[in-house]
């Protein structure tokens, strides 16, 4: 894993349009790489106002009240939310991973299940399971549009079957928008899901983390963004079983900071979580940079806007090089860096191979070709052939990769 890492998101290893045109094309990993330079030159352009108290412990595990106070004010900003939040009922932990973990451990108990859609983010099951033990079941499909409330009861046959195979569920994940499906749940889709969650108590989680880069484009099959938080959504699930997490990592093109944030209603569970979140503890240095952005509104506007532009038109400009290369891949995708695209037709016949081996195979090539894109098998897809390709990268970049992407299905 290690190695796997150092070839793949290794510095030297990287594709450069200036400085390393031999390098490996990585668009597969989910990061913001298209405005990497805006965070960069704010935050060279400003003094962080480092004292030695900001090397120091700080006020303990859970962020410091400055840093939920800026946190606040930009969720109460952004996602509208229908109560607006108060610092108090903000935790903060190193990235996302460490909430999910911390929530593992205080909603169940080892061998209780989470319900994920498939596909799925690659490091939920490892984020609810190494630790907590807490086991995946990935809901299936079978292309029913998964954004529609009728997949509730897709949803409802994975909890009785697991319930059957003796598996408490205990929590649902929205990821919303959905990891690797670039795509926005509607509101009634969340509704049905939320009373599905009521009704059985089951807890949902809202990961929000790709809200804030949800862009225009002309995609009819697009949906609006609406946050868990944007309405009173007390008539239809118990505000004791709804939580949300953000984070500084994806919108805001910070995942080195380490830095996510969880917010929930339910009194004992932020209890739970502060009693362990010690584990988790983020830096005070990466906090200051954190509060620096957070703090700064109008630069925070400017970087949100400038963020979307670029990524729809990234997004567009990866969606003219499939359609030109007769590529297909899922529609309705207007969020986050990535969209789920189709190369099961270019998985070669080999002897005594199954489709997810065929599948591995292609994904060996491409990386012998330089090029990373992440394969649907470990993003729990229902069928082989799929993989998530990642756009929020500058032209050059985005055109080298799609130009060894071709090169290898045409091998
Ligand atoms: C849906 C989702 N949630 C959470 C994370 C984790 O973010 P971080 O570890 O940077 O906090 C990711 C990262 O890819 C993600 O895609």
């Amino acid at each position: 894993m290690r190695d796997q890492a150092s070839t793949i998101l290794g510095d030297n290893a990287m594709f450069n349009p200036e400085t390393n045109l031999e390098g490996l094309v990585n668009i597969g990993t989910a990061e913001n790489y298209i405005v990497f330079d805006e965070v960069a030159s704010f935050i060279k352009s400003h003094d962080l106002g480092f004292k030695g108290v900001d090397f120091n412990y700080g006020e303990g595990p859970w962020g410091s009240t400055r840093l939920r106070k800026a946190m606040a004010k930009y969720i109460n900003k952004y996602f509208h939310p229908y109560l607006p939040l108060e610092a108090d009922n903000l935790l903060f932990a190193s990235g996302c991973p460490s909430i999910f973990n911390m929530l593992g451990l205080t909603l169940g108990d080892p061998g209780d299940g989470i319900l994920l859609s498939s596909p799925s983010y690659t490091a939920f099951p490892t984020d609810f399971g190494l630790i907590a033990k807490i086991k995946p079941i990935f809901v299936s499909f079978n292309r029913v549009d998964q954004f529609s409330p009728e997949v509730v009861q897709k949803y409802d046959d994975a909890r009785k079957k697991a319930e059957k195979d003796g598996i408490r569920v205990r929590a649902l994940m929205l990821c919303h928008p959905h990891n690797p499906l670039g795509q926005c749940y509607p509101k009634d889709t969340i509704i049905a899901l939320m009373r599905f969650c009521n009704e059985h108590k089951i807890h949902m989680l809202a990961d929000e983390v790709y809200s804030q880069s949800v862009y225009e484009i002309p995609d009819k099959a697009a949906t609006k963004f609406v946050s868990v938080l944007s309405f009173d959504s007390s008539e239809h699930i118990d505000p004791n079983y709804l939580h949300f997490q953000y984070g500084m990592s994806k919108d805001l093109a910070c995942g080195g900071l380490r830095l996510g944030v969880f917010h929930t209603r339910n009194v004992e569970l932020m209890r739970a979580m502060n009693s362990i979140t010690q584990f988790h503890w983020s830096g005070m240095a990466d906090e200051r940079i954190a509060i620096t952005m957070l703090e700064d509104e109008q630069w925070m506007e400017k970087f949100l806007d400038t963020s979307r532009k670029k990524l729809a038109a990234s997004n567009m400009l990866m969606r003219q090089l499939m359609d030109d290369a007769g590529i297909k891949y899922s529609h309705g995708s207007n969020a986050g860096f990535f969209f789920w695209v189709d190369l099961s037709p270019w998985l070669k016949e080999e002897d005594g191979k199954d489709g997810w081996e065929r599948e591995e195979v292609l994904m060996k090539k491409l990386l012998n070709n330089k090029v990373f894109i992440l394969n649907g098998g470990s993003q729990a897809a229902e069928e082989p052939g799929f993989f998530r390709v990642v756009f929020s990268h500058d032209e050059r970049t985005l055109r080298e990769g799609f130009r060894r992407l071709l090169k290898t299905l045409k091998e």
